[in-house]
């Protein structure tokens, strides 16, 4: 029995749209940063055939049925029983695909002794869920070319900020992200911009990260992010994953910046919002977004550790 753990992480600027090429390469170079407190925990056991439990109810995931088809091409991997835990809603922009196969991963590695360093971790992470290559890693992690592979540009230490999630509604998603990428690509009229300009949003965040500039890190962020969300709203079907309390969240977080509090927002494929804050602040930002209309609840997390094998029997 192997037990691994990992935590979700949040692009600081997005990764949305696939290149054309096998390996599940994204087509927008992103910067994420490493989240402590929510986590995906992912216990296996030899089993007679495959079987997946996702918070202790059995599950059939296309997606991790797949990445084993992959991983079998490739190594000597009996049946084995999943059982993945995730301490914050599944599917819901969250993340929960990033920590989820950034544990799997880690714990196959551990189970069937693979050997495999941390950067191919990294890079079959990838192929099950591109942001979860991002995830074998602590601190402000970097996805982008020429090699596509996850690396750490600064550890958290660097520099140690805070991220509230206003938790705005638990539901899974109606849109998986893969399918999302696909429309965007063939229908946004805004797609080839949004690839074309996601070098330069890269390398001013990494700039502003290394420097800790919070004014230039905080305007690089929303603009990556209001440009992904263009993109999504302007595909066909079109993705609108917001609800009135996100553009509530959104209002918030800029009246807090305009007030002096070093907070920036960003969204994912769902309508929560994660506000970014120096930690001095996460209380103002945790009660301002807590007071909003239509925030359920609202989560703190600071930065968290890579992927890690917790116990292997
Ligand atoms: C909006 O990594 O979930 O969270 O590779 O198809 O599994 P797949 O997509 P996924 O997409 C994440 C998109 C995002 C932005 C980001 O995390 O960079």
């Amino acid at each position: 029995m192997t037990t691994a753990t990992a935590h979700p992480n949040i692009a600081l600027v997005k990764y949305w749209g696939k290149q054309l090429v096998r390996g599940n390469f994204p087509a927008t170079a992103n910067v994420s940063i490493t989240l402590s407190d929510l986590v995906t925990t992912t216990t296996l056991t030899d089993a007679a055939n495959d079987r997946v439990t996702l918070n202790g109810a059995p599950a059939d995931d296309p997606k991790i049925n797949s990445f084993l088809g992959l991983l079998r091409e490739s190594f000597d991997i009996g049946p084995l029983h999943i059982d993945t835990r995730n301490n914050f809603p599944t599917g819901a922009g969250l993340a929960s695909s990033a920590s989820g196969f950034a544990a799997l991963i880690t714990a196959i590695n551990a189970h069937t002794n693979l050997g495999l360093d941390t950067q191919a971790l990294s890079g079959w992470a990838r192929q099950g869920s591109a942001s979860a290559a991002r995830s074998l890693y602590a601190g402000f992690v970097s996805l982008a070319p020429p090699d596509w592979q996850a690396e750490v540009i600064a550890d958290a230490q660097h520099w140690p900020l805070a991220t509230v999630v206003a938790v705005t509604d638990e539901a899974a998603k109606s849109v998986s992200s893969s399918v999302g990428m696909e429309y965007s690509r063939r229908t946004s009229p805004y797609y080839d911009h949004w690839v074309g300009s996601s070098g330069q949003d890269h390398a001013a965040a990494v700039q502003a990260i290394h420097e800790r500039n919070f004014d230039a890190l905080a305007n690089t962020a929303e603009l990556s992010c209001l440009k992904m969300h263009s993109v999504m709203l302007t595909s066909q079907p079109t993705l609108a994953y917001w609800n009135p309390a996100t553009v509530a969240c959104m209002d918030t977080v800029r009246r807090l910046r305009k007030n002096g509090v070093a907070v920036f927002f960003t969204i994912d494929a769902g309508p929560q919002v994660k506000a970014i804050c120096l930690p001095q602040y996460t209380d103002t930002v945790s009660q301002a977004l807590a007071d909003t209309d239509g925030v359920t609840r609202t989560i703190q997390c600071g930065m968290g550790a890579g992927a890690q094998v917790l116990a292997s029997a």
